[in-house]
């Protein structure tokens, strides 16, 4: 007989950040009665919903639109919702405020900051290097960055970039977190890299807002975009938001000049003015109802400190791992995120040849993780919902399949 499940049933009751969980509406606890227990392990990609944001988005239908209308733009905060919200999850990704702004999607994101660094680079610098093993979106825009500002694009691993970089280098995009393996990138060595050759650093944060601290104001980073329908529980298809560097928002020259970006948008000017400061990330009008349901689910936050979410994400992750090796025949699966902590997200990537069948499987079981092409069964542990008898269930089911 296992000790592991009495030792998750322990380290629920030990664990600070428990209480959390019920500030969503996910399948009743691992081990509880009441309901079926299910185990959500894709928080990586799709969050869970904040139990208050259905009664917080049909205030904002019913009242703000259906009865304010056009009002609300003012009266309740429309129009300068996306820096706003910027400023509520600045304080998650280490930035002060006044330097973030929520819009559009991340690859659109990626588009505007990737140009806007090779501009601050300056005609001098030629290449772009772009991580080789990028959550493709970045890719296909950096591509497209290259061809529009002349620049060649130069894919390669991020342990390599420092080799890479050089007098031509205008910028480089990086991932924080390795969508597929969960590797975590060395975010301060990196940038410190980049700058020492004069070269501008953007960062995707997709898969580390949320999950860990990122320190982009301590750590110098010049641009960065990230989602928020991930860790950040937003919501499907929820805005993504753009940080510039305070230093460099009078550099920042947007290849999407919209008029929500402009000094002075309702001047109605032929010519256009950059807006100083986050505002001028901005491009056209904003998503309401899907930023203001982002703006509800950052009340989650309320309290909670990323460090301790960060160790939670840890001692969640080995426990994992520990359940896997205690419940899967060695050989079975190759663990593909990193062991030290130092490299490692908030996630656990394991490949084994049938994966994406043995992922169906788990999933008609209650315990859903999602399935990478060709071979990686990806789980994803969310520190503000997902609970250690979670973990020792999900590593059971996960072994029982695998057998
Ligand atoms: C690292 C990374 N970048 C970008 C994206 C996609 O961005 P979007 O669909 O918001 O444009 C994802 C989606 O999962 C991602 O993981």
């Amino acid at each position: 007989m296992s000790e592991l499940p009495l030792l998750a049933k322990e380290l629920d009751q030990a664990d600070e950040l428990a209480p959390l969980r019920d500030r969503f509406v996910l399948d009743s606890p691992s081990g509880d009665a009441s309901g079926p227990a299910g185990v959500y392990l894709d928080g990586n990609s799709l969050g869970a919903l904040p139990a208050h944001v259905p009664d917080r988005i049909a205030d904002v239908v019913r009242r703000q639109w259906g009865e304010l209308r056009i009002r609300s733009w003012d009266e309740s905060g429309w129009w300068t919702a996306p820096e706003r919200i910027g400023d509520r999850i600045a304080p998650l990704v280490g930035a002060a405020p006044g330097q973030i702004v929520v819009g559009d999607s991340t690859s659109v994101n990626v588009f505007k900051a990737l140009v806007a660094a090779v501009r601050m680079a300056g005609d001098g610098r030629d290449e772009i290097l772009v991580d080789a093993t990028t959550f493709p979106t970045d890719g296909y825009i950096a591509e497209s960055a290259a061809r529009l500002t002349g620049r060649t694009l130069r894919a390669v691993s991020p342990a390599e970039v420092p080799a890479a970089l050089g007098d031509r280098t205008a910028a480089v995009l990086l991932n924080h977190v390795d969508y597929r393996t969960g590797r975590l990138h060395d975010l301060p060595a990196l940038t410190a890299a980049v700058h020492d050759c004069g070269a501008v650093a953007v960062w995707d944060l997709c898969h580390s807002a949320g999950a860990l601290p990122v320190g982009l104001d301590e750590h110098g980073v010049d641009l960065a975009v990230g989602c928020t329908y991930k860790y950040l529980n937003g919501g499907p298809g929820s805005p993504a938001y753009l940080y510039v560097r305070r230093e460099l928002q009078d550099r920042f020259d947007s290849p999407l000049p919209g008029w929500n970006s402009h000094a002075e948008p309702f001047g109605m000017s032929p010519s256009y003015t950059p807006a100083a400061g986050a505002v001028r990330g901005r491009v056209g009008t904003p998503d309401i109802l899907s930023l203001l349901a982002l703006e509800a689910a950052l009340d989650v936050w309320d309290g909670v400190s990323v460090e301790a979410v960060r160790a939670k994400s840890l001692a969640l992750t080995d426990f994992f791992l520990r359940c896997v090796d205690e419940y899967t025949e060695p050989g079975r699966v190759e663990c593909v995120t990193p062991g030290p902590h130092a490299e490692r997200g908030s996630q656990i990537a394991l490949r084994c040849p049938d994966a994406g069948e043995v992922m169906k499987r788990l999933i008609a079981r209650g315990v859903v993780g999602d399935f990478r092409h060709p071979d990686v069964l990806r789980f994803g542990f969310t520190p503000l919902y997902v609970g250690f008898r979670d973990v020792e269930r999900a590593a059971r089911v996960l072994g029982e399949e695998l057998a």
